[in-house]
């Protein structure tokens, strides 16, 4: 029995460090870690930088030459599939092509993923395209999630393919190979790394590294900073903050639409059970500051998609719209029925910084506190 060392240890450990970080990417696919999900997306983004120079600079088995593509060669492995005896070293046929899928597929995710973010959250280096695009947020997150399931399904190829090879040419010990870096060979084929290689490997694990402590220390960086600056609505409208923020939390004027607004401030004196009415000098003014700040004049995601859920239909709650309620769906009611929040339209308990018209994902507090 003959082993040869094929996969280099910077081979390996981009293996690992690339699964591990997709996990991780899928594990944080939530608004309230969006941001890790962002700075994980970016570290995949650095691995993949370094499996394409690898495709060209690095050894035997890793470089994308060796890789056997050709529909031919993958028609003939299919018709020895059960012969024991397997010619491929690096990678065979099929699973040549699961792999530049993969590659392909999770750069696409990456890019659908920044724009997306860019785009619907105002964050990270696609901001700009913020104002141009928000009307297409959701079209660039449906491209992400689509390329993302597309991932996934190259996953269960590519699992699948390691069992099949398993059951039928365990005796290669490809399996073991991602571990060790050896495999059962019918000559022998080891590969050495050069010096140049070397330098190559170390050059990009440090920038992953240094990538990774650097979002750790300095956590508001370009690659995920927001557009969207707080707002003081104290300093804008005194009237405002003291007449609606006195029984609840004080809605930002784009978290409705206009017509939402002058329907709401026309019957103020059957308020939700409550009377709310006010002089006519204010509520003018109220009225005036709410119709020129309201959801149409915002670019946020809030703003845009409480818009779209109400569409022409009166509706003068937020918590009344699908959009609210198809975000919230996971809470359970008793979380709501809890002394410390007690309604759902109690909004600032659970985002801090509603006040200051934002939405950050990192301001939305942990509801197992309530529960
Ligand atoms: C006298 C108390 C009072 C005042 C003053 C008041 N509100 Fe309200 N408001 C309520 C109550 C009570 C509710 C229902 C809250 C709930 O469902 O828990 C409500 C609900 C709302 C909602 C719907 C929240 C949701 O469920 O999405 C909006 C929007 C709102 N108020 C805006 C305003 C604005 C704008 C003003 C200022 C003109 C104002 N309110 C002044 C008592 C008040
Ligand atoms: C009991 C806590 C709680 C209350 C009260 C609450 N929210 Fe939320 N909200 C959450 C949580 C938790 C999430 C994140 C859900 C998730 O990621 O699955 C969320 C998500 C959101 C989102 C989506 C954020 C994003 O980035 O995609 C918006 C917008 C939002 N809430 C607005 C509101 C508004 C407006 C109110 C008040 C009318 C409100 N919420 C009341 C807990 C709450």
């Amino acid at each position: 029995m003959i082993k040869s060392y094929i996969w280099s240890l910077p081979t390996r450990v981009f293996h690992w460090l690339f699964a591990l970080l997709i996990l991780a990417a899928f594990l944080t696919d939530d608004d309230k870690l969006l941001h890790y999900h962002a700075v994980i997306g970016y570290g995949v983004l650095i691995l993949l930088t370094f499996r394409l120079v690898w495709g060209y600079l690095g050894p035997k088995y890793s470089k994308f030459k060796d890789f056997p593509f050709g529909f031919d060669k993958v028609k003939a492995f299919m018709l020895s599939i059960f012969n024991n005896e397997q010619k491929y070293i690096g990678h065979n046929p099929p699973a040549s092509y699961v792999m530049l899928g993969m590659f392909i597929v999770v750069f696409i995710v990456i890019a659908t993923g920044a724009l997306t973010f860019g785009i619907q959250e105002g964050k990270g280096i696609f901001s700009f395209l913020n104002d141009s695009f928000f009307k297409k947020m959701e079209l660039f997150e449906k491209l992400h999630e689509f390329f993302a399931n597309l991932l996934i399904v190259l996953i269960v190829a590519h699992l699948g393919g390691i069992l099949t090879d398993k059951l039928l040419h365990g005796k290669q010990e490809t399996l073991q190979s991602i571990f060790t870096g050896y495999k059962v060979t019918q000559e022998k084929s080891s590969i050495t790394l050069s010096l140049f290689q070397k330098f190559i490997a170390f050059v990009f694990f440090v920038a992953l590294l240094a990538f990774l402590i650097f979002n750790m220390i300095q956590p508001k960086n370009i690659l995920v900073a927001s557009k969207y600056q707080s707002i003081d609505y104290m300093a804008l409208n005194e009237v405002f903050v003291n007449e609606c923020g006195s029984c609840h939390t004080l809605y930002p004027p784009h978290s409705l639409p206009k017509h939402s607004w002058i329907s709401m401030m026309n019957d103020l004196e059957n308020h939700f059970g409550d009377d709310a009415s006010l002089e006519e000098e204010d509520h003018e003014n109220i009225l005036n500051f709410l119709v020129q700040n309201s959801a149409e004049t915002s670019t946020q995601e809030m703003s845009f998609k409480i818009s779209q859920s109400i569409g022409n239909n009166d509706i003068i709650a937020i918590t009344d719209t699908n959009f609210w309620k198809h975000e919230h769906k996971n809470i359970p009611k008793k979380v709501f029925e809890h002394t410390q929040v007690k309604s759902k339209a109690n909004c600032k308990v659970c985002h801090s910084d509603i006040e200051k018209g934002l939405i950050e994902d990192d301001k939305i507090k942990n509801i197992n506190a309530f529960l």
